[in-house]
């Protein structure tokens, strides 16, 4: 009787011990092990900061070790970073590309030592061993960009009356992102460019005439000073400015205050939500931005990253899965980096102007007022 008794209260505390370890797994999800390597290309340009510490956070809070490294948009120190990380045995890579067909060479190692890889944000071109690509809509975002511009002047292709004058700044051509960014926005607009209802007075329409090394604002700033004092310094109105990301927007910005003659105001797009074009937006200086969420992007990546630990082979179902509470799509089709199409998770981008930004950025919050101007919460 006295030994069915022991038994049973200890069958009772295996099972309650049971229970909790795995009430404790549910709640907490799969604790990972094992370090991953996130490879950013610069803190110089404001959202990969914010990127780096957003992936950082998830990937530890779910128990993994993080090396996070940047590399001053420097393509030899980037290789090296990838191969201190690859020789350090991390086992995924993250990696965000400062030129993305320069890293052919360096990743045959993470093939070789069988470390996956996430090509993050910007797609890695010609290797096979990026598996997977996380990324926003980068068409959608140049859309979005040449639609606010139809929109703000109710552009309409059978009315010619009235004419604009367009100048476009693009991004960095060593970015993949960057012809994606440019042509949704020129594809956009250009049924108005043959109409005849837009027209670039410098005529620099081919992306390789307006694209801008590095992203940096000083080349976007020093371009438009050029297309001013050559094609502006008469008294032609500039009327839109579309430039693909914030950083050039900034420099864009800049060239206006210093060097237009005229006393408009141009629309001028951008993308990111950098605090300085925020507060632009804020001022009256920058139209619109077109806001990712990389917060979201970071959850992407990290549910992804855990499902290709697992042994798993993720798709489509993983947005089911893991039961987001954002947009994303699952494509397999409109990235291809010359060794076949990557399996892409798009999120989704949104347009941001000064009337949305309490509504998009701060009551989202991801964003704090701090005075008059917000502040990205990191
Ligand atoms: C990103 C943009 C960013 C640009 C410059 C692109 O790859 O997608 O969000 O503005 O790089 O940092």
């Amino acid at each position: 009787m006295k030994k069915t008794n022991t038994f049973k209260r200890v069958l009772a505390f295996v099972l309650v011990c049971l229970m909790a370890v795995s009430l404790v797994s549910c709640v907490g999800g799969s604790g990972g092990e094992g370090t991953i390597g996130i490879v950013m290309p610069t803190k110089s340009l404001e959202r990969w900061n914010r990127d780096g510490s957003y992936l950082k956070k998830e990937f530890e809070a779910k128990g993994y070790d993080v090396e996070l490294v940047y590399a001053d948009n420097d393509v030899a120190q980037q290789v090296n970073d990838i191969e201190n990380l690859i020789a350090g045995e991390v086992d995924l890579l993250v990696i965000a590309a400062v030129d993305g067909e320069s890293l052919t060479n360096v990743l045959e190692g993470a093939k070789e030592a069988d470390i996956p890889v996430i090509a993050y944000d910007r797609l890695i071109m010609n290797t096979e061993a990026v598996k997977y690509y996380v990324s926003f809509d980068n068409y959608t975002v140049g859309k979005l960009q040449g639609q606010y511009v139809i929109d703000t002047l109710g552009l309409k292709l059978d009315d010619t009356s009235k004419t604009y004058n367009i100048e476009f700044t693009a991004g960095d051509p060593a970015d993949n992102n960057a012809g994606f960014f440019f042509n949704g926005a020129f594809d956009t607009l250009k049924p108005y460019l043959d109409a005849g209802i837009l027209k670039c007075v410098s005529g620099q329409t081919a992306f390789t005439q307006v694209a801008t090394q590095s992203w940096s604002t000083d080349n976007a700033l020093s371009r438009m000073q050029n297309i001013l004092g050559s094609y502006y310094s008469d008294g032609t109105v500039l009327d839109i400015a579309l430039c693909s990301n914030d950083s050039t927007a900034l420099g864009v910005s800049k060239a206006i205050e210093s060097d237009y003659a005229g006393s408009n105001q141009p629309i001028i797009t951008g993308q990111d939500g950098d605090e300085a074009n925020l507060a632009n937006m804020i001022d009256g200086k920058q139209s619109m931005t077109v806001y990712k969420a990389v917060a979201n992007e970071a959850v992407v990546t990290l549910n992804l990253a855990i499902s290709i630990l697992e042994g798993k082979t993720p798709n489509g179902d993983l947005i089911t899965e893991s039961g987001w509470d954002f947009a994303c799509a699952y494509d397999t089709e409109s990235y291809d980096n010359n060794t076949g199409k990557i399996p892409s998770y798009l999120l989704v981008p949104t347009v941001v102007t000064k009337d949305n930004i309490q509504k998009e950025l701060v009551d989202t919050g991801y964003y704090k007022m701090d005075g008059n101007y917000p502040k990205a919460i990191g």
